[in-house]
């Protein structure tokens, strides 16, 4: 039995219709496998700027420092695009969130089976039986949070930036995931041009050669590793990439694993405290139509359960619900084709919980 605490953050748009369906199957979880999960709802992004005039209220981040996990919906939209820079929904509430809580290691899992490939954009002969890989991303450095300037006028700038300590726990993060699975990892960078890159591989290689030499290592340059996902999925594991390249690499990845409505994404910091997101947006354009698929947030509950709170019967316990759910047919719209059966958000979310 285990008792939690749970932030909740639906955010905007598609937020509080998908994550209404997470909460559903968290308790059916609470109550099959006897555990306590307080879930404490609280505005974010524009929600929030609407209700307070700010992306991350000071509340809602006292309830986050409370809190075991953080269940993150999707924030932004075309209301809070005239927002300055700053107060912008996704710059003004993610990104901090990030930055406060030191969520350092972004885990965000690729691929599709054999049955369901039919989703993805890639030719049936390169996805083969399949293909499965996880991108560690780098989530508190990089370009993202290094040194800002320009003058508005004639120039504008961004550090971008990477210090020991910072590559060798995202790193350790990697090769520890790797040993878990194929024992592969492929370190990206941009090593031909950037100083950043050249260092970020010395300190990857260091970690690999004194503390996980069991783990085969290589290095790609981004661009081309671009180009080998979309070719030969399935030579990668566990891709280890800094922030910029990762945010790129996991949208790309995303997209050739079908539809971005189905894939969860973790970030966690160095206590296993984490924040679970879809990777998805907010799309607007069906928010409020029971159109969109809750999948990729249901699995978010599962990542919780699985890696902040060490539950894996109870993550494996959805994954299953899912997988039998699509093997039934149930297809929201963005992943519907001839012959299935179209269901909306609330209906997906049915099927799902009453598998559980
Ligand atoms: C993501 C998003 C964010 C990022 C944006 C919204 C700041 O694209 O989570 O990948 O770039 O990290
Ligand atoms: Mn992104």
């Amino acid at each position: 039995m285990m008792n939690k605490k749970v932030a909740v953050l639906s955010g905007d748009g598609i937020g509080s219709e998908v994550m209404k369906q997470a909460l559903r199957v968290l308790k059916k979880i609470e109550k099959n496998f006897g555990h306590h999960f307080e879930c404490i709802e609280k505005n974010v992004g524009g929600a929030a700027i609407d209700a307070s005039g700010e992306p991350l209220p000071k509340d809602t981040l006292e309830v986050c420092e409370q809190s075991d996990a953080i269940l993150f919906g999707s924030v932004g939209g075309p209301k809070w695009d005239h927002l300055p820079h700053e107060k912008r929904p996704e710059v003004g509430a993610l990104l901090p969130l990030r930055k406060h809580f030191d969520l350092f290691a972004n885990l965000r899992p690729a691929g599709v089976t054999k049955p369901l490939r039919h989703f993805s954009p890639l030719k049936n002969e390169i996805i083969g039986d399949g293909f499965e890989y996880i991108v560690v991303r780098e989530l508190t450095g990089d370009i993202y949070f290094g040194k800002k300037s320009g003058d508005d006028e004639t120039f504008g700038a961004d550090e971008m930036k990477y210090t020991r300590p910072e590559i060798e726990r995202i790193a350790r993060v990697a090769f520890q995931t790797a040993r878990n699975r194929r024992k592969k990892v492929t370190s990206v960078d941009k090593a031909n041009v950037l100083s950043t890159s050249r260092f970020w591989r010395k300190v990857v290689q260091e970690v690999h050669t004194q503390e996980f030499s069991d783990i085969a290592l290589e290095h790609l340059y981004i661009d081309n590793a671009t180009m080998q996902v979309l070719t030969k999925p399935h030579e990668f594991d566990v891709i280890l990439t800094g922030n910029l390249f990762g945010d790129i690499l996991s949208d790309e990845s995303a997209q050739i694993s079908g539809s971005i409505g189905m894939q969860g994404s973790a970030s966690i910091n160095t206590d296993g405290f984490g924040l679970y997101e879809p990777m998805g947006g907010s799309a607007p354009d069906i928010a409020g139509k029971d159109k969109a698929n809750p999948i990729a947030q249901i699995i978010c509950v599962a990542m919780m359960l699985e890696t902040s709170f060490g539950l894996m019967e109870e993550g494996v316990s959805i994954r299953k619900a899912i997988t039998s759910t699509l093997n039934d047919m149930y297809r929201t719209g963005d992943i519907f084709s001839e012959g299935m059966k179209k269901v909306g958000t609330q209906e997906m979310g049915d099927a799902i919980w009453s598998r559980l």
